[in-house]
Order: C-alpha cells, then sequence, then structure tokens
C-alpha cells in the first residue's frame, strides 16, 4: 500500500497513529540536526519531520538528499506541532518520519511550484504538467469537474440524455472557419470537425430522442482572445415540441440551479432585455448589468439635447448619434486621469477619435471640455437628462451610431473595471431575446445568419426578408452573465421549405445547399417535430462562476494565443510519407 492517507487529511485526532504518506517534495529546510519536508499531493500539505534525535541517522542522511519535487513516501508517527499553523488544515500535526523511501527523483523544476510561482505564462505552459501541481490551477480543474458534474446530475434529473456524436462531419457553419482532416481512404476529400453539433442534435430531434444535452468537444478556426480557444467544450442542448418560453425556463432552471448549488447565490427570475434594448442602453449585445452607467443619447430629433441649431461643433453636428455616459462620483478626476481616459478610447483596438467630458462640480457649477460651444444651460439640460448629480463626470462620444454605440460600451467596461464596479461574486444574469435574423457583412457584402442558418424568423416575419431583411428579428437568444455571452441558441426551422429559402436568402445556390445540408432537408421531409435548443459555453460558465474570466485557466491543456500547444509542440509538419498517403501533394514551407 502506497500510504495509508493523502497530505490533505491528517488532523489533531490522528496523533499517535501510524501512517504512510506519499507525495511530492514541495519544500525542505535543513537545520542540521533536523530536517522539514512539506508534502505535497492533490489534497493537502503535510509537514514531515526528520529529527537527529529521534529518526535513524541514515533517514536523516536520505532526507537532507532530497530535492524539489521528489516523489517520495514516507512511514511515521502523527505528533503534535510545537509551532502550529493556522492557516493549513493539517497545521496542527506533523510526521515524525521512520522510514524514507524515494520513488522517483526530478530535476530542479523551471519554476517554483508554489501559489505564487515566479514561471511567466509561456513558462508554466511548457510544462503545464508542473503548473497542474500548483494549488490555484489544481483547484481550477477540480471546479470545473464540479460543474460539470452538477450539469449532468441535473440535467439528466430533468430528463435529458446525453447522446455522443461524431466529430468527424462535414462542415456546420457557426461563423468560424472549420479544423479540416483529410481523409486517407477518399482521396482529395476532408472531413471537417465541428464547430458545434448543430444539426446532429437536430437530427436526434428527428429521430425522437425529444430532450438530448451533451458536453462535448467543438472547434472553431478563429482568432483567439482570453474568453475563445480553438478548441472548447460546449454543454449542448436541443428539446422537441417547444417553443422560446420553454427553453428560456428550462435552461433558467439549469443555471439557478449552478449559482445557488456551486455559488450558494439565489436569484429569483432572470431579467430579459430585446437586443435593440441592449444595443441602446449598453451599446452591447452581452451587457454587464451589475452595475449602472447606462447610455444616455443626446440626440434627439432637432438636435442636441438644450440646442435648436448647430451650435458650429463639427463633431456634433455631424454625428448619427451623441450619447453619454454618468459616471457617479468622478467630478475630481485630473486632467491627468481625464487625458489617460482619451488615451485609452484614442488607441487603434477602440478607434474612437476623441471624448467630451463635462463635471458637474459638487458645488453645483458644471464646467466641460466644450464649453466654447455649449453654455452652462445646455449642460444642465444633458445632466438632467443623464440623472447626473453634483459630484458627477459624463463622459460623451458622437459619430456613426454603431460604432459609437461600440466604443462607449468599451469605456462603460472599461471605467466600471477600473472603479472596482466588477465584482467577481456578484452574478448578474440576463437573457438578451429577439435577435437579428441576418446581420450584414461588409467583407462580402452580403447578410450572414446572425445566430446560424438553421435558426427561425419570429412568427409572421418571413415576409419581411423580401423588403426589409436587415429588420427580420429571430427566435434567438443568449444568456449573459457579468458581461459575457455564456449561452446561446433558437428555435429551428423544421420544414425543409422555409430552411430552403432561408438558403436562398443566405446566397446559397439550390445545389450548394443540397450538397452541404441536404441530409438535414431530406430528414425534414420525414416528420420533423418542432424544436430548439441552446449550447451554453462551459469553459466560460466555469470562469464566471469561479469568479474569473480567463477560460484558459480552466482548461487542462489550453492553446497559446496563437493556437499552439507549447508543450507537445502542435501543430508541427508531418513527414512525406504520411502526406503521401493522404494525398496531400502540397509544398511545404519548411
Ligand atoms: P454559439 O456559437 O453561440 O452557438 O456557441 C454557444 C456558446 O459557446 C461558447 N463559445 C466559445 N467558448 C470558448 N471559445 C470559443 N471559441 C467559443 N465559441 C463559442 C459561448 C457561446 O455562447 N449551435 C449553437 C447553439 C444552438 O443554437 O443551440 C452554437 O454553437 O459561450
Amino acid at each position: 500500500m502506497y500510504r495509508t492517507h493523502n497530505n490533505g487529511q491528517l488532523r489533531a485526532a490522528h496523533i499517535n497513529k501510524e501512517v504512510t504518506l506519499a507525495g511530492w517534495v514541495q519544500k525542505i529546510r535543513n537545520k542540521g540536526f533536523m530536517v522539514w519536508v512539506d508534502l505535497r499531493d492533490r489534497y493537502g500539505i503535510t509537514q514531515l519531520i526528520f529529527d537527529e534525535e529521534r529518526t535513524s541517522k541514515e533517514v536523516i542522511e536520505k532526507a537532507t538528499k532530497l530535492g524539489r519535487e521528489f516523489v517520495i513516501q514516507v512511514k511515521g508517527t502523527v505528533i503534535e506541532r510545537e509551532s502550529k499553523n493556522a492557516n493549513m488544515p493539517t497545521g496542527d500535526v506533523e510526521i515524525l518520519v521512520s522510514e524514507l523511501t524515494i520513488l522517483n527523483q526530478s530535476e530542479t523544476p523551471p519554476f517554483t511550484i508554489e501559489d505564487d510561482t515566479d514561471g511567466g505564462e509561456d513558462l508554466r505552459m511548457k510544462y503545464r504538467y508542473l503548473d497542474i501541481r500548483r494549488k490555484p490551477v489544481r483547484d481550477n480543474l477540480i471546479f470545473r469537474s464540479k460543474v460539470a458534474m452538477a450539469v449532468r446530475n441535473y440535467l439528466s434529473k430533468e430528463g435529458f440524455i446525453e447522446v455522443e456524436t461524431p466529430y468527424l462531419i462535414k462542415s456546420t457553419p457557426e461563423g468560424a472557419r472549420d479544423f479540416v482532416v483529410p481523409s486517407r481512404m477518399n482521396e482529395g476529400q476532408f472531413y471537417a470537425l465541428p464547430q458545434s453539433p448543430q444539426t446532429f442534435k437536430q437530427l436526434l430531434m428527428v429521430g425522437g430522442m425529444d430532450k438530448y444535452f451533451q458536453i462535448v468537444k467543438c472547434f472553431r478556426d478563429e482568432d483567439l482572445r482570453a474568453d475563445r480557444q480553438p478548441e472548447f467544450t460546449q454543454i449542448d442542448c436541443e428539446m422537441a415540441f417547444v417553443e422560446q418560453e420553454d427553453i428560456l425556463n428550462a435552461f433558467e432552471g439549469l443555471t439557478k440551479h449552478l449559482l445557488k448549488e456551486i455559488n450558494g447565490v439565489e436569484i429569483s427570475e432572470f431579467p430579459r432585455m430585446t437586443y435593440d434594448e441592449a444595443m441602446e442602453k449598453y451599446g452591447n449585445d452581452k451587457p454587464d448589468i451589475r452595475f449602472g452607467m447606462e447610455f444616455c443619447p443626446l440626440t434627439t430629433e432637432g438636435g442636441v439635447v438644450g440646442t435648436f441649431e448647430p451650435k458650429g461643433f463639427p463633431v456634433f453636428d455631424n454625428a448619427e448619434l451623441v450619447v453619454a455616459i454618468n459616471v457617479e462620483g468622478c467630478a475630481e478626476y485630473t486632467r491627468k486621469q481625464i487625458d489617460a481616459l482619451v488615451d485609452w478610447v484614442k488607441r487603434p483596438q477602440i478607434g474612437a477619435t476623441g471624448l467630451i467630458w463635462v463635471k458637474y462640480n459638487a458645488d453645483g457649477t458644471l464646467k466641460s471640455s466644450i464649453d466654447k460651444f455649449f453654455g452652462e444651460e445646455i449642460l444642465k439640460q444633458w445632466a438632467e437628462k443623464c440623472n447626473s448629480k453634483p459630484g458627477d463626470l459624463m463622459l460623451i462620444m458622437a459619430g456613426q451610431k454603431n460604432k459609437t454605440q461600440t466604443q462607449l460600451s468599451a469605456l462603460r467596461m472599461y471605467l466600471a473595471e477600473q472603479l472596482g464596479l466588477r465584482k467577481s461574486n456578484e452574478f448578474a444574469p440576463l437573457w438578451v431575446v429577439d435577435f437579428p435574423l441576418l446581420e450584414w457583412d461588409e467583407e462580402t457584402n452580403r447578410y450572414h445568419a446572425m445566430h446560424h442558418p438553421f435558426t427561425s424568423p419570429k412568427p409572421g416575419q418571413l415576409e419581411l426578408l423580401d423588403t426589409n431583411p436587415g429588420e427580420v428579428k429571430a427566435n434567438a437568444y443568449d444568456l449573459v452573465l457579468n458581461g459575457n455571452e455564456i449561452g446561446g441558441g433558437s428555435i429551428r426551422i423544421h420544414d425543409k421549405k422555409t430552411q430552403a429559402l432561408m438558403f436562398d436568402y443566405l446566397g446559397f445556390t439550390p445545389e450548394e445547399a443540397k450538397a452541404q445540408f441536404g441530409f438535414l432537408m431530406d430528414a425534414f421531409q420525414y416528420g420533423a417535430p418542432p424544436h430548439g435548443g441552446i449550447a451554453f459555453g462551459l469553459d466560460r460558465l466555469v470562469a464566471i462562476l469561479g469568479g474569473q474570466e480567463t477560460i484558459r485557466d480552466f482548461i487542462a491543456f489550453p492553446k497559446n494565443n496563437s493556437g499552439r500547444d507549447v508543450m507537445i509542440d502542435a501543430p508541427a509538419p508531418i513527414d512525406h510519407k504520411q502526406l503521401d498517403e493522404l494525398h496531400l501533394n502540397v509544398v511545404i514551407k519548411s
């Protein structure tokens, strides 16, 4: 037997017990006459003591030769510690060692394996298996397992069946590029890895499975960010004979259950907001509603609030939208602080041309960066419109509507972060509903499905497609948590005619539609039930429930920002023999 207990288990009640422990050497303190070793495993740390008077010379000598990360086994007696450590669950006791076996040696690790490490991100990713020995990383993985388990238990209790769908498939459009896999047995042909199991879960509904879920890997070749990985995990779900309301209720239930079970937070009912409202109020379709700072439009029919004619200020006179946010209690921002905000919005990532400020001073006077054009009377009207109080700071942006909304939304989030308003232990879920069906794509100069091409338009809106496609609303919804899109779904089209029409609107020829999705349209001819569903991003959900936003920290072996696994060094070239077998007659650049 390698061990009688683990390293997080022993307490004062175990004193005088003979135990065997195994684990990694985290730290060694050698005072010559006494050696202490911190022994670590997944469960915790236990202090070992080798004492000249009570441990044999031979064992002490062995102990002095231990190095960090050696794997050892010890036998000994649990004794009371002289100086107890209240910060450690095992801090009341230590093990007086009588036998020591070195199970494996270790090179000196490239970074310290402690909660605070000296290893940079790259180094830790290269030696991820060592990083995983660190408590913060290990705790995140254990947390992820707990969330996934809670999801499985809840959904299976609710009657959902977990069904696996294939990974070697044909392209499923979710808006990203596909990762493809060449087929050896079918020369010149390729599988695509699923961007999601979308079409398969719909086919399961045609197959009568009714309530399906799957915790499943998805693959998307897209640019990476803190909340995106090329392979990530979805909690993918689908139900038959449902309307939007049924889906929202079912998955509000799941999310509430997780918030309660994992975070001990009870939320009675999730608020809902239409996409249009979210854009007007927050300039964003995934607003963080843990704090206010709602958008306050200053443009009216007749021009900017409080004015009846252009004031010769071109930034406003030429703007489609002039919009403000009120930042509470920040009227005393210094010139330097405000300049820093202006510089921030002017960075290429945000791309604003400038930022206008209005200070509502504590003494009731108003001062702005555009005093030359707008007198205090007008500023006062803006303050009234924005519910600004003495002591507050108004920040204003102007320009083309969509751009200005996006830029001000970024500033709103930045300020909230700076002001500590995005509290990680507060949870604000929100359903965003009534998404547009289509979205204009500047690059290809045509409409794309905003969610995916299987999403149904709202009843009665199909006709609008001919006259006003941008206005058509979809039976599509997102679940937003703390400003992150953690899930999205829709009610699907379930008849062949409408689906064919949709492909037509999206620019597929009937031949292309048949080649790519003929299997789905064929299935729709055999009694497809009305159906709909949703998919949660498990990595995002776990990170947010864990009070963070970087999903990489909750993935055992993540990819870096260039999509590389630096530990196994992938992607990598393959040899010519393999290329030949795959019929890939390409010239590989070295
Ligand atoms: P969607 O594309 O909205 O919908 O994806 C669902 C959820 O998956 C998460 N997600 C990601 N997480 C990490 N890295 C990524 N690259 C990434 N891309 C998406 C998000 C998102 O909300 N088939 C549809 C669902 C449906 O209609 O039922 C789909 O995949 O949290």
